[in-house]
């Protein structure tokens, strides 16, 4: 008997750090990481893919250097991450990660990837969103044969974070080649990808997911690659690809509330990072910017026809005074802001409440 007491005694004593959000002053157990390669931190790294950024001048003002992130620091996700005291997630397709590394959340983010399974494979291989779920899974046997019982409710006091759909526009649809335009008009595809999406998150509450924060698609109009590759201004954004992602982001937004209405203990948060982008790009200067449709690193007409090679000359000292690190991708500077915005609601970032809100639910 007494043996059994200790046994419960000192089990409870190993795993109270990891299922108490406050014992190491994290605000929740862990943060799983899904999306494209905005949230990536380099789980391209050892795909056969020309989606890779695992070299410099990516990383050069990251604490961890060279990571396979696409920005010179840090990403959204590792911005949240810090917010809610965390430590950096680590990237699911890394050998380390596995045993007591994946008791803080793991990132299952990959380049290139979107909502479609077929979106971004001319780059070469990548993480689906459909992958990432499967990965997720073996994730959870592994917490499963560590956690025991209290996965559940380790998960459920979790954060699972995604953002997902940018290439299935940028890298797909949009691309001068797609067959997608004749398949589909603008309004049926936005339908597509919201059918999928919406699946691929209730297979995410049937894992064991319960808090959710999914990121709506930015401006991708006022992205260099976007700016850069129209005939038009290289001082506006491209309206017409900017209302695409407005009309997905419009049934996003419809499509989460539902979800939180119907699937029990559920919260699934609309974070509005279009509005957050627009607001901060029309009114770069208030937020310390000085350049914003330009690129940081890149090439051609806005720095965003050729993408951010070692080989080109780092023209830019002050990483801080752009919104864009490349033609893709924003600065560390851009992402420290809106994560704050969706943490502490700043922005009118995050619907019906902020990430902090949400955490002390
Ligand atoms: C994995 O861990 C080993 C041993 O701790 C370390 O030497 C190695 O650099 C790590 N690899 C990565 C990719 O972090
Ligand atoms: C994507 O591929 C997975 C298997 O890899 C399959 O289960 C899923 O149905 C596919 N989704 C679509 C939309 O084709
Ligand atoms: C997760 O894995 C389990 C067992 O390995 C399997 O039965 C289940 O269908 C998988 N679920 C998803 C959504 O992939
Ligand atoms: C870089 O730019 C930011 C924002 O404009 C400014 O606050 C900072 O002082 C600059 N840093 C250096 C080293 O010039």
């Amino acid at each position: 008997m007494a043996a059994f007491w200790f046994f419960v005694v000192t089990a409870w004593l190993t795993l109270l750090p990891m299922l108490s959000s406050t014992v190491d002053g994290a605000r929740v157990p862990a943060m799983f990481v899904f999306g494209d390669s905005l949230l990536d931190p380099g789980n391209n790294n050892h795909l056969v893919t020309l989606a890779k950024a695992n070299y410099a001048p990516n990383g050069v003002d990251f604490v961890g250097g060279v990571t396979g992130r696409f920005c010179n620091g840090g990403t959204v996700a590792d911005h949240l991450g810090t917010l809610l005291g965390l430590p950096l997630i680590p990237p699911f397709n890394d050998p380390n990660t596995t045993g007591s590394h994946i008791l803080r959340g793991v990132n299952f983010a990959s380049a290139a990837s979107g909502i479609l399974n077929h979106t971004g494979r001319l780059y070469g291989n990548l993480f689906s969103m459909d992958d990432q779920i499967a990965n997720f899974n073996i994730t959870l046997q592994q917490l499963n044969s560590q956690l025991g019982d209290d996965t559940e409710s380790f998960l459920a006091k979790s954060l699972f974070f995604l953002n997902m759909g940018s290439n299935d526009y940028v890298n797909n649809y949009l691309l001068p080649f797609s067959d997608k335009p004749n398949k589909y008009t603008p309004e049926a595809f936005s339908d597509l990808l919201i059918r999928n999406y919406n699946k691929q998150l209730m297979n995410l509450y049937d894992l064991g997911g319960r808090r959710f924060l999914v990121a709506s698609l930015g401006p991708l109009g006022c992205i260099p690659n976007q700016i850069g590759n129209s005939g038009g201004s290289i001082d506006s954004c491209v309206g017409q690809t900017n209302q695409l992602a407005a009309q997905f982001n419009t049934k996003l937004r419809t499509m989460l509330d539902e979800l939180t209405g119907s699937l029990q203990g559920s919260y699934f948060l609309y974070w509005d990072t279009y509005s957050s982008a627009t607001e901060i790009i029309d009114n770069y200067a208030d937020y310390g910017f000085k350049h914003q449709h330009s690129a940081c690193c890149g090439g051609g007409r806005s720095k965003g026809q050729i993408i951010c090679l070692p080989l080109l000359p780092l023209e830019c000292h002050n990483r801080s005074q752009y919104v864009f690190w490349d033609p893709y991708h924003p600065t560390d500077a851009f992402n420290a802001i809106v994560a704050k915005g969706a943490f502490q609601g700043t922005l009118q970032a995050a619907h019906p409440m902020n990430v902090q809100q949400l955490v002390e639910t």
